[in-house]
Order: structure tokens, then sequence, then C-alpha cells
């Protein structure tokens, strides 16, 4: 068995002759924590679609339990890869506006034709704090609780890998210790977690924060890390 879950080798990407990531080295060792930070438009999205199977990169290797990713996948071996082992929580959620948040949760899961306990449904929508709204439309809920539908969408079959993207961007600081404390909860539990995100709690629970800037990683581990906080952390 490889020791890492995700190796990157030389990994590069560019749209048209813009260069995104360039010749990336990169491991992320099972049940790690790391963030992915960098100014707006450094690609942090880009590299996170790369490492959900979205994306295939310009060059260079993605292997994922050691297996080379895109070189072994076509379209349709990708769309299986993700399903059984990447969540992944959209910078933008991506709820579908006509159906409500437990059928945004069930709908992937749905056109998959994998199986899951609706027990377990419904213990995660309560871990998550959204099983009161699980009727509302994602047009009568707020901006917390359809960031959780969207956690709770990718977290539903149990992947190994969890991927997101800003998951508290917009929020007050409440709703973001909630968001926090989960991600503690899921990796006490071993998931994997990549995390894009510029808040200093999020980063306090990281093993590691990676910043991305003209193509290049640079490495922060844990205990070297200095955020910038804006407000004092209430105990
Ligand atoms: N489909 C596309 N075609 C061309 N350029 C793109 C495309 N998608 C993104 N880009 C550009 O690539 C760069 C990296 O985008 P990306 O979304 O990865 O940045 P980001 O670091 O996630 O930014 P943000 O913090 O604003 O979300 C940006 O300059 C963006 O405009
Ligand atoms: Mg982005």
């Amino acid at each position: 068995m490889p020791e890492n879950l995700i190796t990157l080798k030389n990994l590069s990407f560019s749209y048209g002759k813009r260069k995104i990531l360039d010749e990336i080295d990169l491991d992320f060792a099972p049940g790690s924590f790391s963030v992915i930070a960098g100014e707006s438009g450094s690609g942090k999205s880009t590299l996170l679609y790369i490492l959900g199977g979205f994306q295939r990169p310009g060059g260079g290797e993605y292997l994922f339990r050691g297996n080379r990713v895109y070189r072994r996948f076509g379209e349709f071996g990708l769309g299986s890869f993700r399903k059984k082992n990447i969540g992944f929580l959209f910078q933008d959620f991506r709820l579908l506006p006509f159906l409500t948040v437990e059928q945004n949760i069930r709908f992937p899961v749905y056109f998959s034709g994998m199986r899951f306990e609706n027990v377990r449904l419904k213990e995660r929508m309560e871990q998550l704090g959204i099983a009161d709204r699980a009727r509302a439309y994602p047009s009568a809920i707020s901006g917390g609780e359809a960031q959780r539908t969207g956690l709770c969408r990718a977290l539903l079959m149990d992947p190994p890998l969890l991927l997101l993207d800003e998951p508290t961007g917009n929020l007050d600081r409440a709703t973001e210790q909630a968001i926090v404390d989960v991600l503690q909860a899921l990796k006490k539990s071993g998931l994997t977690l990549i995390c894009v995100s510029h808040s200093a709690f999020i980063m306090e629970c990281a093993d590691r924060v990676i910043h991305l800037k003209d193509g290049k990683i640079r490495i922060a581990e844990a205990g070297k890390i200095q955020p910038k906080r804006a407000t004092p952390r209430k105990k």
C-alpha cells in the first residue's frame, strides 16, 4: 500500500497560455488536514478541481492510492472514481433551486445507483443542524444552511477524501465555528481533508497550510502557521 493517499508529481495546468499550476510536487497523507491559501485567482479552485477528478491536468501525474487517476480513467471511470472517493463542497454550493434541502442531498446518490442508509442521512443532517430544514427550498434557507446542505451532500457516501472550497467564505463567526467543529470531528474520524480557506480558525485546525502563488507552492507546517486573526477567538 502506498503511504500517501495522494501524490502529485510535476503537476501543471494552464488556461490557454496562462500557467496556473507550475510543476507542483505535493503529497497528502491519509487522515491529514491541509489548507490551501493564496490570493484570488492564484489557482486554488483549479487545484481542488484537479484533486476532485473534475479537471484534467495539463501535465504531470495525480496518484490516488498509487493509481494514476487521469491516465487510468476515461470520463466514465473518472465519474466512478469521484463517486467512490471524493466529497466535494463547491465554492458556490451548487444547490438545485427546484429541489428541497433533503432532495438536494439525495440527488447525486439517487443517480449513481448507490445505496445508503436513511438513518445515516438523518444523523448527518442532525449533526450539521439542518434536519429541521429538510423540506425547505434553497431560496428559503440561509447562506450557512446552504453551506451545510452542500457539506451534507458531500459526506453522504462517507468518502475517504473531502475537498472544500471556502467552506466558511461568507459566514458569521458562530456559523463558521459550527463548520470548524464539524471539520475537526471529521478529521478525528480519519477522513482526509483538503480545504481552500483564508480562515484563521480553519488554519488552526490544519496540519499545514499550502500557499499558492505564481503557480508554485510554499508549505507552512502546523505550529509555524501565523494566520492574521481578524477577531479574537471566543472560548
Ligand atoms: N474556465 C476558465 N478559463 C479561463 N480562465 C479561467 C477559467 N477558470 C478560471 N480561470 C482563471 O484562472 C485563474 C485561477 O482561477 P481559480 O478559480 O482557480 O482561482 P482561485 O484561487 O480559486 O480564486 P478565488 O479565490 O477568487 O476563488 C483565475 O485568474 C481565473 O480567472
Ligand atoms: Mg476559488
